[in-house]
């Protein structure tokens, strides 16, 4: 598929989505967050890909949040179905069954916020600034931020950050938990790809199932939760990548994985 606002290219099992609209510090339309879905899909139904990077465009911006002048005049109907699209986009990419890496290359604000943290990992650059500034011009987030930000950082700090609609830079970031590496901005899409090739590499039945038992049985009671765990386990035992695993580490040699 041909996109407009969005690069996508593949490299060595490695899905690269670009977010690609400069001028507007890659903000979201609906025309962007339409083809984020179908990029996602793509990812989903294309064996080839094992990882999947989102980044953005150009040195200052991942993503400046969703596109202002585009919801400026909704009613609230309109909104609701925008909001919709991005929850709905957003849900695809966070249950995706193959990891994915938010590689933060700059301002990440609202729905910028939002994006990253529906990935399962999010490296920074030094110069990235996260925030849910929606407040400041009459919102709450409406893609996630008051409920993944609460998930990751807890309460007290989603609070703060929603309420105020302060940034923060890269370093804050990585304290409270909402990056997990911080990189100098020469040095981010590189480290990002190193690591998502070190993931391609893993077993991807075991990757899907560890991302599907975290995903969803971090809102389960303790008791269903851990019966999950134990049911995705069990299943890693039908794999011919689990019989390699242990088969090669009681040999002392590097497994050869086959994805069966
Ligand atoms: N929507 C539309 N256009 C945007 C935009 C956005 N979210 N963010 C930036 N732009 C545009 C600006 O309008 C400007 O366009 P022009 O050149 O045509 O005037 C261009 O991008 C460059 O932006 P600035 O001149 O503002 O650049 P700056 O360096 O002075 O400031 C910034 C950068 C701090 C990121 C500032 O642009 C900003 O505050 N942007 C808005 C951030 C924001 O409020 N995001 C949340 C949106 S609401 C949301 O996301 C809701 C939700 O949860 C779904």
């Amino acid at each position: 598929m041909d996109y407009k606002n969005l690069l996508f290219e593949v490299e060595e099992g490695i899905a690269v989505i670009t977010f690609n609209r400069p001028k507007a510090l890659n903000a979201m339309n609906t025309e962007t967050m339409k083809e984020l879905m179908a990029a996602v899909i793509d990812c989903k139904n294309d064996e080839s890909i094992k990882v999947l990077i989102l980044t953005g465009a150009g040195e200052k911006a991942f993503v400046a949040g969703a596109d202002i002048a585009e919801m400026q005049n909704l009613r609230p109907k309109e909104a609701l179905a925008f909001m919709e699209l991005g929850h709905e986009t957003l849900r695809l990419l966070e249950t995706l069954p193959k990891p994915s890496i938010a590689a933060v290359n700059g301002f990440a604000l609202g729905g910028g916020t939002e994006i990253s943290m529906a990935c399962d990992i999010r490296f920074a650059s030094e110069t990235a600034r996260f925030g849910q500034p929606e407040i400041l011009i009459g919102l709450i987030p409406g893609w996630g931020g008051t409920q993944r930000l609460s998930r990751l950082v807890g309460t007290g700090r989603a609070k703060e950050l929603v309420m105020s609609g302060e940034q923060i830079d890269a370093k804050r970031a990585y304290e409270i938990g909402l990056v997990n590496r911080v990189f100098p901005p020469d040095q981010l899409l590189a480290e990002t790809k190193k690591f998502a090739r070190k993931l391609t590499g893993m077993p991807g039945f075991a990757i899907k199932m560890a991302k599907h038992a975290i995903n969803f049985g971090y809102d389960l009671s303790l008791d269903n939760a851990t019966r999950l765990e134990m049911e995705c386990c069990a299943q890693c035992f039908s794999t011919d990548d689990q019989k390699e695993g242990m088969k090669a580490f009681l040999e002392k040699r590097k497994p050869v994985y086959t994805g069966s």
